[in-house]
């Protein structure tokens, strides 16, 4: 806890007035605020503070309003105190390149008994992937195992779509090509965080996994090329789907940051990315910035390999972590299901399992 903090006298009169938890600016039950701010006086001010025991009590002008903190929760909620990093931004993860880390591998039945259930949750928000092993190899299984991790994310595919060599397929994953490290699915807005990747046959020659840390590869191109970097966050860029029922499209850049700056999220697909609109003079250092990150992504010593067998259900955080397979041969057989769901669901299940029970507080 940092120790320097300024005293209750020194904190603005309208963070107080704003955070006051007294029954009437908050419901008891929801611990939500029922006042608005239009509804405080505009210039607020300390008129006296008073401190008895674990509490300090505030008055405040221009109405006399009490407010009466803790002393527990002004520690923790002093304005002063740092805000936690934002859990999904680079910040809060842990990056990896290649093969530099064990993959976060648990057997289904210890994830359903609980034993692994926290570490599993944790490995999809902090390493950006976890894969299960010994899921069983039924049909729509998937949806069991994200019904465990979050909430389904239904989209035009439908719960779950089909990952198998199909004639005349609408997308190349519906083929036996191979296909180049990417995230699903940028021309969604918004796209889904998280998905999921369930093997119920992998019988042919080739068809094996790779994940990319995209944070990571952000990161290095930030350190190799900032021009590039800041090119790469800042142009937007227009992905889109189509076939006979559905016709998506979203603009937003290769890698977005949050309000401070950090990177919050990857979007990569070659397959569906169309054409940049731009100054003539700026294409060029866009498609250069573009080969860069492009060319850090798919060096084979970013990515860490495996390949998926029966029972094997990799989720994987679809904002960071890039997806990629090798061809395979269609003589043998390979079959995936696939869904999507959100990394709030995951968020919050993981906090739930490693806090206990609290009070209702505000949305
Ligand atoms: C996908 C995809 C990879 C695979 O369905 O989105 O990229 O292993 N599939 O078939
Ligand atoms: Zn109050
Ligand atoms: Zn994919």
């Amino acid at each position: 806890m940092a120790t320097n903090l300024i005293p209750v006298t020194q904190i603005p009169a309208i963070w107080l007035r704003d955070n006051c938890p007294c029954p009437t600016c908050v419901d008891e039950v929801s611990g939500q605020k029922l006042f608005g701010i239009t509804d405080l006086p505009a210039t607020a001010t300390i008129d006296r503070v008073e401190e008895s025991g674990d509490e300090v009590s505030v008055t405040l002008g221009p109405d006399g309003h009490v407010a009466t903190f803790s002393r527990a929760w002004l520690a923790e909620n002093h304005p002063q105190v740092p805000a936690a990093p934002n859990p999904r931004t680079e910040d809060a993860k842990t990056l990896w390149h290649g093969a530099d880390h064990p993959v976060p591998r648990f057997e289904w039945d210890g994830f359903l008994s609980g034993e692994h259930r926290a570490a599993a949750l944790d490995a999809v928000l902090r390493r950006g992937y976890v894969v299960l092993s010994g899921v069983p190899v039924d049909d729509r299984e998937v949806l069991r195992v994200a019904a465990e991790f979050g909430y389904v994310r239904t989209t035009n595919y439908g719960e779950l779509f089909e990952v198998r060599a199909e004639p005349a397929a609408a997308n190349l994953a519906f083929t036996n090509l191979p296909i180049t490290p990417h995230t699903d699915n940028p021309y969604r807005d918004p796209v889904p965080t998280v998905q999921l990747l369930h093997c119920l046959l992998n019988a042919a020659e080739g068809g094996d996994s790779a994940l990319v840390d995209g944070f990571e590869a952000a990161g290095r191109l930030r350190t190799a090329d900032p021009h590039a970097f800041g090119l790469l966050t800042t142009t937007p860029v227009t992905f889109r789907y189509r076939d006979a029922g559905a016709e998506l499209t979203s603009t937003q850049p290769l890698i977005g940051l949050d309000a401070r700056g950090r990177v919050r999220e990857v979007r990569f697909n070659n397959r569906s990315m169309r054409p940049v609109h731009l100054a003539p003079a700026d294409i060029e250092a866009f498609y250069a910035a573009y080969r860069a990150f492009a060319e850090l992504l798919y060096d084979p010593e970013a990515a860490v390999r495996f390949r998926l067998g029966p029972g094997d259900c990799m989720v994987f955080d679809n904002t960071r972590v890039l997806h990629a397979r090798t061809g395979f041969t269609t003589d043998g057989h390979r079959h995936l299901q696939g869904c999507y769901i959100d990394l709030d669901g995951i968020a919050s299940n993981h906090r739930i399992l490693t806090s206990g029970a609290r009070p209702a507080s505000p949305h």
